[in-house]
This record gives C-alpha cells, sequence and structure tokens, in this order.
C-alpha cells in the first residue's frame, strides 16, 4: 500500500505544491490531507488543485481535542510534514506520531531558530550576522520550536551583494529541490 502524507501549512504553500506535484505519480507514497489553521491559506487552493481533500482547524480544536489525531489516524497518516505550519505541535500529537513528524526552516539550525523565528526575521537576522553562509534544516519536530532531530541540510554562500529577497529565493530554491526527495527518502525506511 502506499504510504500516506498529511502536511500541515499555515499560508502559501510553495512546498506542500512541490510535495504534492512529487508524488502525484508515485508508487511509494500519496499526499493524502492538507491541514490548516487559516481558512485563507493559499495552501487550501493548491490543495484543491490537485483533487487533494484539505482540512481547516481552529486552536481550541488543535489544542484541547483529539479531532486532529482522530483525523490523521482514520487516514492512515504515515507521515505528517510541517511545510510553513506556525504553530508548536502539542504533545498529544507529538506521542500519536512518534518520529513521525517532520519540519522545514528556513536557516541553518541551531542558529536562527525558535519561537518567532519565521518568514523574513529569519533572512534579516542572518544578513544582519554578516554570515557568510545561511541555508535550509528539515528536521524531527519535537515539544519545542524548531529543536528536533536534523536530518539534512543544504547551503549556499551569502555574496557582498546579497540582498534579502536574493537569499530568501536561494533558501527557497533548496527547499523546493531538497524537500520532497528527503520526505522520500524517508518513506522508503518504513515499512
Ligand atoms: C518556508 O520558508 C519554510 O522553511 C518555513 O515556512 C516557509 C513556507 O513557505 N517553515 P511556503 O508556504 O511553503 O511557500
Amino acid at each position: 500500500m502506499k504510504k500516506r502524507i498529511a502536511i500541515f501549512a499555515s499560508g502559501s504553500g510553495s512546498n506542500a505544491q512541490k510535495i504534492m506535484e512529487h508524488f502525484k505519480y508515485s508508487n511509494l507514497a500519496e499526499v493524502a490531507l492538507v491541514l490548516s489553521n487559516n481558512p485563507e491559506a493559499y495552501v487550501l487552493q493548491r490543495a484543491d488543485n490537485f483533487e487533494i481533500p484539505s482540512h481547516v482547524f481552529d486552536k481550541k480544536t488543535f489544542y484541547e481535542t483529539e479531532e486532529i489525531i482522530d483525523i490523521l489516524k482514520r487516514l492512515e497518516i504515515d507521515l505528517v510534514v510541517l511545510a510553513g505550519f506556525l504553530w508548536l505541535v502539542p504533545q498529544n500529537l507529538l506521542k500519536a506520531f512518534p518520529n513521525k513528524i517532520i519540519n522545514i526552516h528556513p536557516a541553518l539550525l541551531p542558529k536562527y531558530g525558535g519561537k518567532g523565528m519565521y518568514g523574513d526575521t529569519v533572512h534579516k537576522t542572518v544578513l544582519a550576522a554578516g554570515d557568510e553562509e545561511h541555508g535550509i534544516t528539515i528536521h524531527f519536530v519535537n515539544e519545542n520550536f524548531d529543536e528536533g532531530e536534523i536530518i539534512h541540510q543544504a547551503k549556499f554562500k551569502i555574496e557582498a551583494e546579497d540582498t534579502l529577497e536574493v537569499i530568501k529565493f536561494k533558501g527557497q530554491q533548496l527547499e523546493h529541490q531538497y524537500f520532497p526527495k528527503i520526505i522520500e527518502n524517508l518513506l522508503k525506511k518504513y515499512n
């Protein structure tokens, strides 16, 4: 049977798009559900375009009930992928999917992670620090923001003339290049 992926995203969902594209004709896995805390998130439109069902939930449901776990279990989800999802994952969900929840972060963790470190803030902080390199991290999710075990990192050199927009773009290119492949490699290891 194909492995089943659930994607959580709060915004645009360009990474979700790449993952849905990657697995559209795969024999290994499929994206079974897209979930969002944001009813306006463009990722929901993207899911629709792929005819993948989606589910929107609110904070109370996420943190105070088992509803999301029930949905994921009912759909026999094998891997939960956070792709631009901004809420901390609650303990009950972590326990229900041990080592089965991964995230992508737009920096080279453990630098530039933690609460509030998302979007442009990350890239602005990297530029202000004068770092010579920047990149992305794919990691397992635990009870703290951006702290789970690292699965893969990819880097690029920051050139003297690079602006915020440029490093953001370079990082996004790496995310799109690696995230679907890393997911595939992980799923190949599951029985
Ligand atoms: C990405 O930069 C990812 O690293 C971070 O959130 C962003 C999501 O972008 N966690 P998109 O919605 O996939 O375009």
